[in-house]
């Protein structure tokens, strides 16, 4: 128990690596929620800084980013595909969300995304809570296609974010009124003793609504497209986000859904849409702060959008879309 323990751990750090923030690393105990905060609070460093929403270069509904961007959007495509050779699955699996986004939108008409929440402890987790959890990832990811919206032929507007199951320990954790929510209690619990949303339901590789009828049991409607996965990980890390979703700690998600330090589900949401990190050492020509580059931006910026229209017209070429 002690070596697949310590095992993995190490796997857990060969992942936050891989998206270095500055004050993740090298791991330490616990420490308290205040000194966290303390440690990386983004209003201080990043003002004013170039939002997304009133940057006039997002008005052009074709490629043309600001002539300042051109190099080190070519540096950040170049560093993308060192990093993520099939692009963590958008390529060749359809993971990530732009892939999912598509996938519904011609499976259903509509923006849409379902997301599991899977929870490895044993914490009840409240209505309320629950609420402002999917408050804040409906906001975040209407943020992020705010940016694609008219683009290059990208066809969605709005994304209807629906969190339509949990993984817990003991069905009472999920409180409240839970109708038409899928609670998983048996699911699938891996070597590290995480409880995880049912494999079957993952709407991966764009199955189709017969495949899911047959492999996800409540068929079609049970399936989602990406996992929120509340681990309280020993490590000080605020969260990490991959092609199958983000993870972060219960009590960060849930108390800081309505304010500048939702710029960390900004971040993580954004590595769920193929966006790579940026450390302290590695910053594209001219371009120091961005939500991508780990605590530099509580917003996403002029430059996270352009970077995010390149991976749409990217995917847009490669499945003709
Ligand atoms: C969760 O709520 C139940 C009652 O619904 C209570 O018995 C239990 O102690 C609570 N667990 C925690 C960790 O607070
Ligand atoms: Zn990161």
């Amino acid at each position: 128990m002690r070596t697949s323990m310590l095992l993995t751990v190490a796997a857990l750090v060969g992942i936050v690596l891989a998206h270095p923030h500055p004050n993740q690393d090298p791991p330490q105990p616990e420490v308290t929620e205040d000194a966290r905060l303390k440690a990386n609070d983004v209003r201080i460093l990043n003002r004013p800084i170039n939002r997304a929403s009133t940057a006039a270069s997002l008005g052009t509904t074709t490629w043309d980013p600001p002539a300042g961007m051109v190099s080190a959007l070519e540096e950040v495509w170049t560093e993308t595909l060192k990093r993520r050779p099939n692009g963590h699955g958008a390529f060749d699996k359809n993971r990530e969300f732009i892939p999912k986004l598509m996938a519904n939108y011609h499976r259903t008409g509509a923006g849409k995304i379902d997301y599991c929440v899977a929870m490895s402890n044993e914490r009840n987790v409240t209505a309320l809570e629950r609420a402002n959890m999917k408050s804040g990832l409906q906001r975040v990811m209407q943020e992020w296609v705010d940016t694609l919206v008219g683009f290059e032929g990208f066809p969605i507007t709005k994304v209807d974010l629906d969190v339509i199951s949990y993984a817990v320990t003991h069905r009472s954790q999920v409180q409240g009124d839970t109708t038409g929510l899928d609670i998983f209690t048996t699911s699938e619990v891996d070597n590290e003793g995480t409880t995880k949303c049912d494999p079957r339901c993952y709407r991966d590789n764009l199955k189709t609504s017969t495949d899911g009828e047959t492999t996800c049991p409540g068929g079609e409607k049970n399936m989602f497209d990406m996992e929120l996965r509340l681990a309280q990980w020993p490590m000080n890390i605020l969260g990490f986000g991959a092609e199958w979703g983000q993870a972060f700690r219960p009590w960060f998600i849930f108390r800081h859904t309505d304010d500048d330090m939702l710029w960390t589900l900004r971040h993580e949401m954004g590595h769920s849409f193929g966006l790579i990190d940026f450390g302290t050492d590695t910053v594209p020509t001219g371009q120091e702060n961005f939500v991508m580059r780990g605590h530099r931006a509580a917003y996403i910026t002029e430059f996270d959008a352009w970077m995010l229209r390149d991976w749409w017209m990217k995917l847009k070429a490669h499945n003709g879309w």
